[in-house]
């Protein structure tokens, strides 16, 4: 049973929920391309020219010069040697994974890594060690006591929980020379860095030992994910990966607009100055409140209530305000549920104004 309500979102910074049309701080729709008219327009125009399905794989009779088109859009925006799409976003990590597996002598997972990367790390074929949670600290006395090593360190770059960002400046320093990190960024991708290539550009690292994995259906808005890293590697998930050969690729009116998303996000350098404005007046405002708020760069941003009793008085308060109340449950969060706020590029700044009234009464 699913039992999260029903939403419908409208009007970019929206949902209808039982009747009512809510102001939306929730999803990962970080610039709202799901609805952005160009994005849509794509998806018709792909529909209208490519059709819907290509109904085979890629390695079969179902490759298409539109899914060469996106990968190419999408090494040339991470500033990758290659990328290779793949047909959801949780999907590239396992591809990966089975590209390179018996290759390492250790994976070495953070503690909190999303359900992809804890799937991905039991196809390695190689014993899996958690460390803490974003601990560069215990991430090097875990090297120490294990020696020599070939490992595969795997960690999100942006924590989806609650919008931490990984240490990978650090991670990449403790990083063998033979080792490889395989980075789950499928919420800093677009996000994060000077021009959203995310994680790697956040942390100002080289992408050398870096496999960077991505979705298409948060910062880009469409849906899809790919693996941004060498040719080498596209070249051994294209040969080894199960999943790569036995999977039909993305509709083509999906890869077209991921095409028109990509180029509007490199277009338009205002999109990322609105989201970072919009998050750090939030959390500006927020922390003069007397809340602690993660100074950081993320649009996350969790609040966890104390008790049963100040989650239903923080719901009544949003509801009142005209806000949609995102009380989840979700791996890696507190088990008992919090809210999680996420902005967008495209909330106002009176929006703004009625969360924080909401939140600070
Ligand atoms: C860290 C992380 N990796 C992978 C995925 C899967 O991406 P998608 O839902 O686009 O398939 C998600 C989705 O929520 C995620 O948060």
């Amino acid at each position: 049973m699913i039992e999260s309500p029903e939403l419908q979102q409208v009007d970019r910074t929206y949902v209808q929920y039982k009747g009512r049309k809510l102001i939306y701080f929730a999803g990962c729709d970080y610039f709202r391309m799901a609805s952005h008219p160009e994005v849509l327009k794509a998806v018709k125009d792909g529909l209208d020219q490519y059709g819907l399905n290509v109904a085979a794989s890629r390695l079969t009779t179902g490759n298409h010069k539109l899914y060469g088109l996106l990968e190419g859009s999408l090494a040339n925006f991470f500033g990758a040697e290659s990328a290779l799409l793949a047909s959801n976003g949780y999907a590239p990590n396992l591809m990966v994974a089975q590209a390179l597996a018996g290759q390492f002598s250790h994976a070495l997972i953070d503690e909190r890594a999303h359900c992809a990367l804890v799937d991905a790390a039991q196809l390695l074929d190689c014993p899996i060690i958690k460390f803490k949670h974003r601990s560069p600290d215990d991430l090097g006395q875990i090297l120490k006591r294990l020696g020599k090593i070939k490992p595969l360190f795997m960690t999100d770059g942006m924590f989806s929980h609650d919008g931490s960002i990984a240490p990978l400046q650090e991670y990449v320093h403790l990083l063998p020379a033979q080792g490889l990190i395989l980075l789950d960024d499928a919420h800093g991708a677009g996000i994060l860095g000077k021009t959203g290539r995310g994680t790697p550009e956040h942390a100002g690292v080289p992408r050398k030992q870096i496999i960077q994995t991505i979705t298409l259906s948060k910062a880009f808005g469409v849906y899809g994910g790919a693996v941004l890293g060498s040719n080498s590697l596209k070249k051994s998930i294209v040969a080894k990966s199960r999943l790569f050969v036995g999977n039909t690729p993305l509709p083509l009116p999906l890869a077209n607009a991921a095409i028109q998303s990509i180029r509007i996000l490199k277009a338009d350098k205002n999109l990322r100055k609105r989201l970072i404005q919009n998050t750090n007046t939030f959390k500006v405002a927020l922390n003069n409140g007397g809340f602690e708020i993660q100074n950081n760069s993320s649009p996350v941003v969790p609040i966890i209530p104390q008790n049963a009793k100040q989650t239903a008085r923080l719901n009544q308060q949003l509801l009142t305000s005209g806000i949609y109340p995102p009380f989840i449950k979700y791996p890696g969060g507190p088990q008992s549920g919090y809210f999680r706020f996420v902005f967008s590029s495209e909330h106002t700044q009176e929006q703004l104004n009625l969360l924080l009234k909401a939140l600070l009464v």
